[in-house]
């Protein structure tokens, strides 16, 4: 039976087909000895190989002097692919395949057994709060169709994304994150540290393209998505005291429609009218007007990406938002892991099988072990995978990205009907902090 909410939100979705986001991956990333005086450690398989970090003799009194066991709250503000629309794949009960698998979120899941950044930093502080747990139906909000009280705390907790969401829905995920950080009674407002994932972009990407003319409406060009994001940061800055910020890069989300054209799975998905997806990217499907529309969006998150990078200096000593007051307690740093992709070339089972389109529970996991691996490094040596991606490494497949619809399987593993993979094994070899790690900040 659909509820109303259910009802409503398949309504919606009629109405105005939520441009759904995209996903990810692949690619081995062993840390090669840097040059720099930052060697990374060693890397592991699991997480739990890593040896536990000694207490600190002192507590930071610097957002520039963090280890990573010192941030005991996350928090999120994102789309889709942050609330894990569909990540675990067709699901027995249909309903259930436009759920939002919040708990195995890459940045933001704490369901055990899921390899998360919560879960890796709570390999190290037990103590990390904020987590989204378990499942629930898609939370909606696409722009100027944004229904409020969707939220379901309990699950959510600090976790504000919401699927459809783009740049313009930031302070609608804002008004439900602040107050819910400040009265939350686990958390210790003004002394805890913070990390707050923000990736938000795919959305706008998917809605950038016009047929008629080069550049996209106003309200998502490159200076709106620029403004917004510099409101969000400052209200971030003067709201939750302590808080490191990171941005996502977007990518070339039209890599989806190279990645899914030919496979069988996906195009009957699609003209079946069963999935809502990236306008942008499939409405006119492979044709010249379809290229153009594709380049349109990929031309865009080169923009949206360099008005990141913009914001990100501009939060710097020297630059224009840059307040002494919130010197040692306000960061911004980008995450560029995301930006280099080819997503034409990942292997099929990184996209879920309900949409042939969001990022599959494999997909999760890769971009958690890349968030993780870039933590520690500045901004200029973090990793950025612009090779296309090497075949990964089966041993470690996540048990809930097999049995996917679409092409997964063609890339599949023969035989591994093992499901006990604890949380914190991954495909991607995991950097170990040490006592002398630091965040990094630059
Ligand atoms: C976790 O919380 C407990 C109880 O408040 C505290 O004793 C412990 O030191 C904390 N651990 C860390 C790593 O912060
Ligand atoms: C993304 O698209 C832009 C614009 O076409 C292109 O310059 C860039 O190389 C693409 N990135 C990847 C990783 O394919
Ligand atoms: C995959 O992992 C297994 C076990 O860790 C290892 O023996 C094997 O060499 C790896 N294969 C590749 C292609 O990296």
């Amino acid at each position: 039976m659909l509820t109303p909410l259910t009802r409503l939100l398949l309504a919606l979705c009629i109405v105005f087909p939520p441009p759904l986001l995209l996903a990810s991956p692949a690619a081995q990333l062993p840390l090669s000895p840097s040059p720099s005086s930052l060697s990374p450690p060693a890397t592991v398989p699991d997480i739990f190989v890593c040896p536990p970090l000694p207490p600190r003799e002192s507590p930071p009194t610097s957002i520039h002097d963090l280890r990573v066991d010192d941030f005991s709250v996350v928090m999120a503000l994102g789309d889709s692919i942050t609330a894990a629309f569909s990540a675990k794949g067709p699901q027995p009960d249909p309903i259930e395949d436009i759920f939002e698998n919040r708990g195995v979120s890459f940045s933001m899941g704490g369901d055990p057994g899921f390899l998360t950044l919560p879960n890796l930093m709570r390999r190290f502080n037990p103590n990390v709060t904020g987590f989204s747990l378990g499942d629930h139906i898609a939370e909606f909000c696409a722009g100027p169709l944004c229904p409020p009280f969707q939220y379901h705390p309990r699950h959510d907790r600090f976790n504000a994304a919401q699927s459809g969401a783009m740049a313009v829905n930031l302070m609608h995920e804002l008004g439900y994150l602040v107050p819910r950080v400040k009265k939350s009674e686990d958390v210790d407002f003004e002394g805890a540290w913070k990390h707050l994932t923000l990736f938000i972009m795919s959305n706008d990407l998917c809605l950038s393209c016009t047929p008629l003319s080069p550049s996209p409406p106003t309200w998502l060009s490159p200076s709106a998505f620029s403004r917004t994001l510099e409101s969000a940061l400052l209200l971030i800055r003067s709201q939750i005291p302590r808080t490191l910020v990171t941005v996502l890069l977007g990518l070339n989300v039209s890599g989806v429609y190279d990645l899914t054209k030919d496979d069988p799975g996906c195009a009957a998905l699609r003209h079946s009218g069963a999935v809502f997806e990236c306008t942008c990217a499939f409405t006119l499907g492979s044709t010249p007007a379809g290229d153009a529309l594709r380049a349109q969006m990929d031309a865009q998150a080169q923009l949206y990406n360099a008005a990141i990078l913009e914001l990100r200096t501009s939060f710097q000593p020297g630059g224009r938002n840059y307040d002494p007051t919130y010197g040692d307690t306000f960061a911004v740093v980008v995450e560029p892991g995301m930006a280099g992709v080819r997503v034409g070339a990942w292997p099929g089972d990184m996209l879920s099988g309900v949409d042939c389109f969001h990022p599959s529970g494999r997909a999760h996991a890769w971009m958690a072990a890349v968030m993780w691996n870039n933590l520690h490094l500045p901004f200029a040596d973090k990793i950025r995978l612009h090779d296309p991606p090497a075949r990964l490494n089966w041993t470690s497949t996540p048990p809930w990205t097999r049995g996917s619809r679409h092409g997964a399987r063609r890339a599949g593993p023969a035989g591994d009907d093992d499901d006990s993979h604890p949380a914190g094994v991954s495909e991607v070899p995991l950097w170990c902090p040490t006592a002398e790690s630091r965040v990094a900040t630059t």
